[in-house]
């Protein structure tokens, strides 16, 4: 499900961000570009962050490689 219709990131990429590592809107905005448009969905990043459930993640956005252990 898309999160970001501007940058077409989904919900599942800004999760596979968190599992690589960020943890507030600004990180996940930076590497999934989420929110860096309209900035119409920052509130719901920011849901999603605040929520932090890790499942279903892939990684295809964030240049950063996930670990198993997070
Ligand atoms: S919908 Fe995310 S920046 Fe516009």
């Amino acid at each position: 499900m898309f999160v970001c219709m501007c940058m077409a990131v989904t919900e599942s990429e800004i999760r596979a961000c968190m599992r690589a590592g960020a943890r507030t809107v600004a990180e996940v905005s930076e590497r999934s570009l989420a929110g860096t448009g309209c900035g119409g969905c920052l509130e719901t990043v920011e849901l999603i962050v605040q929520g932090g459930g890790l499942g279903g993640a892939t990684s295809a956005v964030c240049g950063y490689s996930l670990s198993s252990s997070v």
